[in-house]
């Protein structure tokens, strides 16, 4: 089935304290988004890779362009698109620029640059065996709870305070590439466009729109290497894996 791959590359990465987009930020010499791309383009999954850039970028795009001359005439179609406010906006930037006949789409952060073969193929595969949605994910190490700000004297104490404890065993911390069908990502992505800016802004991934449709999500095995570059601890342990492998 005709796939493509969306790289969301449009964030800002003020929580990285680099002063450039985050997909410029070099990773052992090369861009973030180099990174991705080749990650992309090495699993062989996608027929057309549709990158979002921030709006004004320059550098992002000609560094697609001159990724697809270096891979020659075996390169997936490279398109690149201006991204929006949030990442939400900057995924329906993508899916409006993909071609005709493409039924299956594989969202993917640029801020993972690591992502594995493995785990494109593993979502891929599910997207295959009939799933409509598929999430990679790892088991989470942490106890996660949840916290509401403290109020009247308990403020004095500490400024926040717990409201529940979830059940680690069930817990997943997810990851992309995110595989969908065309249609059902679509029809997610349309159904959220009308939303108010503060709903807006909660949306953190593309299955959280598919599962609110009812439709199911499945999970794949993720991979550590899958890591998001957020803050600058995420960078220091992207780099030691990069140079473990040798690349
Ligand atoms: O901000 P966050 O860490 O969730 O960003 C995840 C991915 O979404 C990053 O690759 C970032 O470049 C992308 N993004 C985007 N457009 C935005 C915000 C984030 O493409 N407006």
């Amino acid at each position: 089935a005709a796939l493509a791959v969306v790289i969301v590359a449009a964030g800002s990465g003020t929580r990285l304290g680099y002063g450039v987009p985050k997909a410029l930020v070099p990773l052992g010499g090369a861009p973030l988004l180099l990174h991705a791309l080749r990650g992309v383009a090495g699993a062989s999954v996608a027929r057309q890779i549709c990158v979002a850039v921030p709006a004004g970028d320059t550098e992002l795009g000609g560094l697609c362009r001159s990724f697809a001359e270096e891979y020659g005439p075996d390169a997936p179609l490279i398109t690149v698109v201006e991204g929006g406010a949030t990442r939400a906006d900057s995924v329906r930037a993508a899916l409006a620029a993909l071609e005709p006949g493409t039924e299956r789409v594989l969202v993917h952060d640029a801020a993972r640059p690591l992502a594995p073969s493995d785990v494109f193929h593993r979502v891929a595969d599910a997207l295959e065996r009939g799933a409509h949605a598929v999430i990679p994910a790892v088991p989470v190490s942490d106890t996660i709870k949840s916290t509401a700000p403290t109020e009247g004297d308990a403020a004095a104490i500490a400024g926040e305070v717990v409201t529940g404890t979830a059940v680690r065993e069930q817990l997943r911390a997810v990851q992309t590439p995110q595989g969908f069908d065309a249609g059902t990502l679509t029809r997610a992505h349309e159904l959220a466009s009308g939303w108010p800016e503060e709903q807006a802004a909660g949306i953190t991934d593309d299955a959280m729109l598919v599962e609110s449709l009812g439709v199911p999500v499945y999970v794949v095995p993720g991979d550590l290497r899958a890591l998001k570059i957020t803050t600058p601890t995420d960078y220091v342990l992207a780099e030691a894996l990069l140079s473990a492998e040798g690349v």
